[in-house]
């Protein structure tokens, strides 16, 4: 097998430096996870199709099953990890969890991020737009119509002022509002 000299790469994820040395097939997807630990990227398809893997690079959705990390020498990226400070959820987290959005969950990370990057071009989409933005998306549990509510709960949020809210109140909230 041909050997591959490491090429050093800069990465800023969720705001903070990391210098490494990958190989220049290294996907970003398995430095994200496996190399850095952000485990809340994961892997579908691994081939573009079912938007799972989605981290923000430089602010922009990238599918980093697709992307090889020295590409992305510099760039910063952002996983679900950096959507919010410690104890604290992003607004598309807690209209996630009001619009019990999350089943499984494992398609959830790509969605919040897509989520994210849409609010912060577009404030106030239309029904249209979100159907459109998230339909690099796939969720195997069909929870199409509650990320519809969820970004628009999330649109509402943000337009209050609220773009964090207390993780433990949040847990509380969800608990409480299981139907039983
Ligand atoms: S794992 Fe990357 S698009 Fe499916
Ligand atoms: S919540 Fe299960 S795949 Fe989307």
């Amino acid at each position: 097998m041909a050997e591959y000299k490491p090429i050093p790469v800069t990465l800023i994820v969720n705001g903070k430096e990391y210098k490494l040395e990958v190989p220049p097939y290294e996907r970003l997807i398995d430095t994200l996870r496996y190399r850095l630990g952000f485990t809340s990227v994961k892997e579908g398809c691994g081939r573009g199709e079912c938007g799972t893997c989605i981290v923000l690079v430089n602010g922009r959705p990238r599918h980093s099953c697709l992307t090889l990390t020295a590409t992305v020498d510099g760039a910063e990226i952002t996983t679900v990890e950096g959507l919010a400070p410690k104890g604290k959820l992003h607004a598309v987290q807690k209209a996630m969890l009001d619009t019990h959005g999350v089943q499984c969950g494992f398609c959830t990370p790509g969605i919040l991020l897509m989520m994210k990057a849409l609010l912060d071009r577009n404030p106030d989409p239309s029904d249209e737009e979100i159907k459109e933005w998230l339909s690099s998306n796939i969720c195997r549990c069909g929870s199409y119509l509650r990320y519809l509510k969820a970004v628009k709960l999330a649109a509402k949020y943000i337009k209050e002022g609220k773009i964090y809210f207390d993780e433990e109140e949040a847990r509380k909230t969800l608990i409480a509002n299981i139907p039983r």
